[in-house]
This record gives structure tokens, C-alpha cells and sequence, in this order.
């Protein structure tokens, strides 16, 4: 992983980049890192702020060997491999918010966008993007948001050197995606576990289809949220938004 690394100044956004090298046949593992996008994509057709040095915005092409159902995996694999990077960095305390925010003193420093072109039964290549707050300063992050987003420099009040991050997030990736390929799922579920965010606790849930309130129990073996109804009812979720105190 990086063997390929391309570095840009200004660019719209790093999943638009990768999706066109993957087009080109770049290979597994080639990854983009920009110091600023103007056009930063969000999950759910949202806008990602990604100021200039202010923090990491960067997108791996995988090429994995898996059924187009286990790509939601990848998400939770990563997630698990910023919140280890930010554990063991600092004092805090990441949490990772089903399936893929990262949250820091309740506040959202991290997001993955996981971008799959699957043909028929097989995944032709998958864009995960990984955008983290870094050393943005109160000031730099938009009013509207500051109760709910934040960065690592405001939540450590230290500033943290992006090069050496990004290594780290690198190397643990590399490591967490090989021991994934060798045993699959399981041998990242306990550490999404130890990360994960109200896990025993009530939250809401919205679907497309409907919201509700329910305990969050765990994740399943294949990576899907497992949620149980005040009326005992589980269900397995593998796309949802969960909220709370609202
Ligand atoms: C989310 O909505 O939480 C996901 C945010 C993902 C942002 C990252 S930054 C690097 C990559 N390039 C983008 O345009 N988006 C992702």
C-alpha cells in the first residue's frame, strides 16, 4: 500500500482522481493524498470541508478478491485502523460510529467514503476515501457544525504533524488489510468492537424506510449492524443513520 503514491497541492476531490485511475488500470493499493479539495465529497451527497493543511484527504484504490456484499467490511476496516493510529497518538479516546464516522468527545473528527464499481457477482475496484480533521483550529471549522465536528488538534490541543500520521495510517492499513484477506472479517470485529460508539445503548435508527428506537448490540460476523427493538425484535442493518439525544 503506497508503493504508488501520488501527492497533489489543490485538487476538486481524491475519490474522483482514484475512480480515474482505476480506470487507467492503476493497481491495488495506489493512493491519493491532496492538502486541499475544493470539491470534497461526504457520503449521501454531502460536501467534506477539506482546507488547505488543515488535514488528511486521501483515497486508496483496493482491487480486493471479494463478493460485492462484503465491501461494507472495508469501511469498518478502516475505521478501525484510524481509530487506532488516533489511540495510539494521544490520549484520546476514538469511537467509531456505525458504520463509518469517527467521533472523538462526541464529535465527528473522521469520515469514510467507500466508492464500489462491482460488476455482476464481482467487485471491480472499490475507492475508500478517508478524510480526517486534523489541525483545523475552532475557527477554521463552519459555525453551523462546530457542536458536532471537530479535529484531533482542538480535541489533543496539540498540533499533530500530518506526514507521520498518514505513514501510520498506512502501515496499520497494510497490516489490518493482509490479516483481513488471511481470516477474513473476524479478525478485525473485536477491535471495531473495543472502538465501537453506543454499543448497549438506545439510540435512534433511520432507514429509508422507517425510523425507530432500539439498542445497539454488536456487530455480526459479516459487518452488519445488529439492532434489537424495544419490542425484543433484532434486525441486522448493513445501511442506516443512527442518532441520538435528539
Ligand atoms: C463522510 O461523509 O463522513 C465521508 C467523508 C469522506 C471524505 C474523504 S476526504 C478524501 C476523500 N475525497 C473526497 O472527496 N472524499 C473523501
Amino acid at each position: 500500500l503506497g508503493h504508488n503514491l501520488y501527492h497533489f497541492g489543490q485538487v476538486e476531490s481524491t475519490q474522483e482522481i482514484v475512480h480515474e485511475m482505476a480506470k487507467q488500470g492503476k493497481p491495488h493499493g495506489t493512493v491519493v493524498i491532496a492538502d486541499e479539495q475544493v470539491k470534497g465529497k461526504g457520503r449521501m451527497a454531502r460536501t467534506w470541508n477539506s482546507p488547505k493543511g488543515k488535514g488528511i484527504w486521501m483515497s486508496v484504490l483496493l482491487r480486493p478478491n471479494l463478493p460485492p456484499m462484503q465491501a461494507p467490511q472495508l469501511t469498518l476496516l478502516a475505521a478501525t485502523v484510524l481509530a487506532k493510529v488516533i489511540a495510539d497518538n494521544s490520549d484520546l479516546n476514538p469511537q467509531i460510529k456505525w458504520p463509518n464516522d469517527l467521533l472523538v468527545n462526541h464529535k465527528k473528527v473522521s469520515g469514510i467514503l467507500t466508492e464500489m464499481q462491482a460488476e455482476q457477482d464481482s467487485i471491480q475496484y472499490i475507492v475508500l476515501g478517508m478524510g480526517i480533521n486534523v489541525n483545523q483550529d475552532k475557527s477554521d471549522i463552519p459555525e453551523d457544525i462546530l457542536y458536532k465536528a471537530s479535529s484531533l488538534k482542538i480535541e489533543s490541543a496539540e498540533e499533530w504533524s500530518i506526514q507521520h500520521t498518514i505513514q501510520e495510517i498506512l502501515r496499520r492499513f497494510e497490516d489490518s488489510y493482509e490479516r483481513y484477506e488471511r481470516l477474513g472479517f473476524g479478525a478485525i470485529k473485536k477491535d471495531w468492537e473495543h472502538f465501537g460508539y453506543r454499543i448497549g445503548e438506545e439510540v435512534t435508527i433511520s432507514t429509508m424506510r422507517k425510523t425507530w428506537e432500539a439498542i445497539l448490540v454488536g456487530i455480526e460476523p459479516d459487518g452488519a449492524l445488529r439492532a434489537r427493538s424495544k419490542d425484543g425484535e433484532e434486525e441486522k442493518l448493513y445501511s442506516a443513520e443512527i442518532h441520538w439525544g435528539e
